[in-house]
């Protein structure tokens, strides 16, 4: 009997828990028998390319991979079909809409169907292919925790024990040198991660995105501190975080967002400028929040993911997400899943449950 084929791409930023979707999605699908699984290397990169560069994925090659981090089939935040950048022979980089040629491989290749595991901006491509009559399925991935349609991502909970090990680690430092020791996290221009790891850390302030910070009022929270006679203070700020209102970050042609990073570093000097009298130091945490084994509940929800998004392409219910919604898997449309995105809320129960734990957003 001939199998019909799926095939897996993993595209955007990597993230914990990516490789047990694979897992997954591959499993299901020799367990019922019908299908074979293929990936396409760097998400659509791996179908454009000539010749194109797929791999067939057994379930003995996707044998314990399930606690590996990053993505075996390799991913890109730089492939977009709707806008795919090629070179021209003066070196001149110009954008095309590959799409129609993309879906036209698909179809020659005789893949049934084709599952898109990524976040916002790759659920967005998936909407569009979707629209244009490819049978495409989404798997929400993100450690940012982003995504509206779904409670949790996979990999956030990951980053966010990773951020809690070094925000620990930082207060012995910051308590022995009586500094001020500030830990910068990602989380794009959502402040999750960094709300997550100041209460589960215990931090005296926390600065993410949705609540504009005072640099005086941090300066006020910082000497009320040591003037009650405690000598040290520990900050997490979001990447995203506005200071007075600005966003530091720098945008780079071909890449759908502003790079971030560096508001740590500009708070610090900005502190040290402005009669902050303690020492400060800064830890930026950056990409190690995305790497190594994801934990055990992400694990287990990108399995759950893997197997739901198999089930959909079985069921042949394209054009959805899977997604975990009130404690149980289900799915969404492409269109509801990326019609919002996901950020704090000032009435979110963490938010009150921060500011009645002595912590301060600076606002
Ligand atoms: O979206 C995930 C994320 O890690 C963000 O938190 C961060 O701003 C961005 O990706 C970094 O992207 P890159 O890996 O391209 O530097």
């Amino acid at each position: 009997m001939t199998k019909k084929k799926i095939l897996v791409l993993t595209g955007g930023g990597d993230c914990p828990g990516l490789n047990a979707v694979i897992r997954a999605i591959v499993k299901a699908a020799d367990y019922n028998g019908s299908y074979e699984v293929y990936g396409s290397i760097e998400a659509f990169n791996g179908l454009l390319s000539k010749p194109i560069d797929i791999v067939k994925l057994t379930p003995a090659k996707v044998g314990g991979i399930h606690v590996k981090g990053g993505t075996i089939i390799k991913t890109t935040n730089k492939g977009n079909p709707l806008s795919y950048a090629h070179q021209q022979k003066n070196g001149e980089i110009i954008y095309k809409d590959v799409s129609a040629q993309l879906i036209r491989t698909i179809k020659k290749e005789k893949f049934e169907a084709v599952i898109n595991i990524g976040g916002d901006g790759s659920q967005a491509i998936s909407k569009a292919l979707y629209d244009q009559g490819l049978n495409i399925i989404g798997v929400p991935k993100t450690i940012d925790n982003d995504l509206h349609a779904t409670d949790v991502t996979f990999g956030f909970n990951t980053a966010v024990q990773i951020a809690s090990e070094a925000f620990d680690k930082l207060v012995t430092t910051a308590s022995s040198h009586n500094r001020v020791m500030i830990l910068e996290v990602m989380g794009r221009d959502a402040g999750w991660i960094a709300l997550h790891t100041s209460i589960s850390g215990g931090a005296e302030i926390c600065l993410i995105p949705e609540i504009p910070f005072k640099l005086e009022n941090v300066i006020k929270d910082i000497n009320k501190r040591y003037n009650k006679g405690k000598g040290f203070v520990n900050i997490v700020i979001a990447e995203g975080a506005k200071m007075d209102g600005q966003k530091i970050g720098k945008s780079e042609k071909g890449d759908a967002n502003i790079k971030l990073g560096g508001v740590g570093n500009h708070l610090r000097y900005a502190l040290e400028e402005n009669g902050c009298e303690p020492d400060v130091r800064v830890a930026v945490l950056g990409h190690i929040q995305r790497g190594g084994t994801p934990i055990a509940y992400d694990r287990i929800l990108a399995t759950a993911f893997g197997v739901k998004a198999f089930e959909l392409v079985n069921k042949k219910q394209y054009g959805k997400m899977v997604r975990l919604k009130d404690n149980k898997i289900s799915s969404c449309s492409l269109k509801q899943a990326i019609s919002k995105y996901k950020q704090v809320s000032r009435s979110h129960y963490l938010i009150k449950t921060a500011r009645q734990t002595g912590i301060s957003f600076g606002d």
